[in-house]
């Protein structure tokens, strides 16, 4: 019964969303996996285990629905700070995951990709990651980026040593260094910012997570714990997003397909 209840409800709002205004690029903060394991008298890897979960859901309904790029933040800069059993319990999930799910995720056409800083994790870590990235390389009906030791301000100052590093050898001059330039440096390259960024459990904050590529993104905070997030939820913040006049600075409202011709500053 509950099934169905659930069911019907997805329908309904299913219903309300406009088809040809869904955001290109969602990016997510999967945050509250330890909180739901604590609420639940579990431990916080139960937690990380059902977050896994939500996420194959999630990935399966972003593409379901046509949105075409999803960057989730898996593993941040600061989270090595945590005790040492939960960061291993991490690494090894993150192994375990690409295990058990990269067949699957070449099967549904879905390029992998990591980013952040890998230089710390283990060969053998990396090693899968390559993997993953090299076995889905071709695909390109929808790309998952996963945000692996991951920090906004890390990525920045990366970016300035490496326009730098071009300067000293001549081959820029540093006035010739612009957006566009800057951009090309950073992780994410080429694909366009997110447009919506989601973040779980109810913390009102971005927390590191791409400082620049999230400048004009609208953003959807939850109360709602990752492990509790599901489809129903997903379509409630697409709606909140399709509900919004974005304005990039400007005064006009401007819809998603004619962002770079019309895009004004204010
Ligand atoms: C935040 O909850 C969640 C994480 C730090 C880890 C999320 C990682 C996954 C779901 C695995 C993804 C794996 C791959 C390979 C794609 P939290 O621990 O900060 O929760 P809390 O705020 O309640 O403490």
């Amino acid at each position: 019964m509950k099934l169905k209840n659930s069911t019907s409800k997805i329908r309904d709002l299913s219903i309300e969303i406009d088809k040809l205004r869904m955001p290109h690029h969602v990016a997510i903060i999967m945050d509250g996996n330890g909180r739901w394991g604590v609420n639940k008298g579990l431990t916080r890897s139960h937690g990380h285990n059902e977050g896994v979960s939500v996420l194959k859901n999630i990935i399966k309904f972003s593409k379901k629905l046509g949105i075409k790029i999803l960057t989730i933040y898996a593993f941040s800069t600061e989270n090595w700070i945590r005790p040492h059993e939960e960061v291993s319990f991490l690494l090894n999930l993150f192994k375990k995951v690409l295990d058990d799910e990269i067949i699957e995720l070449n099967k549904e056409l879905i390029k992998i990709k990591f980013i952040g800083d890998l230089s710390p994790f283990s060969e053998d870590l990396r090693k899968k990651f390559t993997e993953a990235e090299n076995i889905t390389k071709n695909n390109d009906e929808f790309t998952l980026n996963v945000c692996a030791n991951y920090g906004g301000r890390q990525e920045l100052v990366k970016v300035a040593k490496e326009l730098a590093m071009r300067s000293i050898s001549g081959e820029i001059k540093p006035d010739q260094i612009n957006e566009e330039m800057f951009e090309s440096h950073l992780y994410t390259g080429d694909l366009q910012d997110p447009d919506l960024l989601i973040r779980t459990s109810g913390e009102k904050r971005i927390s590191n997570f791409l400082l620049w590529q999230l400048a004009y993104s609208e953003i959807y905070v939850t109360d709602v714990l990752w492990p509790e997030f599901n489809e129903n939820e997903f379509l409630k913040a697409i709606i909140d997003y399709q509900s919004r006049s974005r304005r990039f600075g400007g005064i006009k409202s401007i819809s998603n397909q004619s962002l770079t011709s019309s895009m004004s500053f204010g």
